[in-house]
């Protein structure tokens, strides 16, 4: 038997969204193989041994413990290379990404930096950060920084990108602190707004089209598989934190409706840009294909993708032929191989 770690819950915004990712990995792994060991952390840090809610004294020695780790971690000390750090040097192997990917593909600022050295398009964008007082710094595309106050940033916006924008926090995910701007009192509310969740924030040009996500599994040396591209059909006007998971109208579809042509210009962007970071195990990867040009920028990488059994990375899987099952043990296979 193999001794299996799963880390869930963390102190980010998506605790409750780790929790039921978790639930779901914990369902569907093959109890003849492994003994499952669920070790929750609670939003202050605290480490508890989930069953029985037991705090756990020494987190080291519990770790050591174990044969291998399954950190389904979504955002900030998880899905950002801490954890995976940790993890490193106390020797013990993990699913997933490695310091690297994770911690790059967490901030957005630093993945839009290795994409464009990988020369995949990516939406315009201005990016600002350290918010005091009336006073922020803008950081320029040669990464010279300078510091300006709001209404000069929002001159900046008009003169560079037009409306709609969206502004997110370089470290948001499930779309916690993210808004969608139509005119610049919008996109001031949505600056002021998304820097209470990050010392950085992201001003991106809007895109209107299809949005559309690909499931990568392995890393560069056992070779990267890509899934086919699935879509969303978001319930509100974009995919916000309650069309994800409150609001039941919003589907996924796999296929995606877009050409074979645009399926495959994807999958292999997908690959590509897990490459670009070093990806490890498994990611998705999410694009905008817009309407009118059929044009592909991609948005974001997500290295600890959502993974109940409704979640898309799994369910992309499904259909490359990976049961829910199944794709763990490969995720596990290829975590224990690394070593
Ligand atoms: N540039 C953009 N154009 C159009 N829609 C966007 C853009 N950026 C974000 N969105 C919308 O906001 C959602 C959340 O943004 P995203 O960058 O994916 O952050 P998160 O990491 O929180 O998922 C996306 O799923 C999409 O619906
Ligand atoms: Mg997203």
């Amino acid at each position: 038997m193999i001794k299996l770690g799963v880390i869930f819950g963390g102190m980010s915004t998506e605790n409750e969204v780790s929790v039921k990712s978790a639930t779901s990995v914990m369902n569907n792994l093959d109890k003849n193989k492994y003994e499952v060991f669920p070790i929750y952390i609670d939003k202050q840090g605290n480490w508890f041994e989930y069953e029985g809610n037991k705090p756990i004294e020494n987190i080291i020695k519990y770790l050591k413990n174990m044969d291998v780790i399954f950190p389904v971690l979504h955002g900030l000390y998880g899905e950002d290379g801490t954890i995976q750090g940790m993890l490193e040097l106390l020797k013990i192997p993990y699913v997933g990404c490695g310091i690297i990917a994770s911690s790059v593909g967490m901030d957005k600022s630093y993945t839009k930096i290795i994409f464009e050295k990988a020369k995949i398009n990516q939406t315009k964008h201005i990016y600002i950060k350290d918010y005091a007082g009336e006073k922020m710094t803008i950081v320029e595309d040669d990464l010279d920084e300078k510091k300006i106050n709001i209404d000069e940033i929002i001159n900046i916006s008009n003169e560079k990108l037009k409306f709609p924008l969206f502004i997110k926090p370089c470290n948001s995910g499930s779309s916690v602190g993210v808004n969608k701007a139509e005119n610049n009192e919008d996109l001031k509310k949505a600056i002021l707004e998304a820097f209470k969740y990050d010392s950085k924030v992201l001003i991106e040009q809007g895109i209107k089209g299809k949005e559309v996500e690909c499931a990568v599994l392995g890393n560069s040396r056992i070779g990267v598989e890509a899934s086919r591209v699935g879509e969303i059909l978001s319930a509100e006007d974009f995919y916000t934190f309650d069309a994800k998971y409150e609001n039941q109208d919003s589907k996924t579809v796999i296929p995606a409706s877009i050409t074979d042509e645009q399926q495959e210009e994807i999958r292999k962007l997908a690959v590509k840009a897990f490459k670009a970071l070093d990806g490890n195990g498994l990611s998705r990867v999410d694009f905008f294909v817009e309407e009118g040009t059929g044009k592909v920028f991609l948005n974001e990488i997500n290295t600890m993708p959502g993974f109940t059994n409704i979640s898309m990375y799994p369910k992309l899987m499904e259909d490359f032929g990976y049961s829910y099952s199944s794709l763990l043990d490969k995720l596990i296979e290829i975590a224990m191989k690394k070593k």
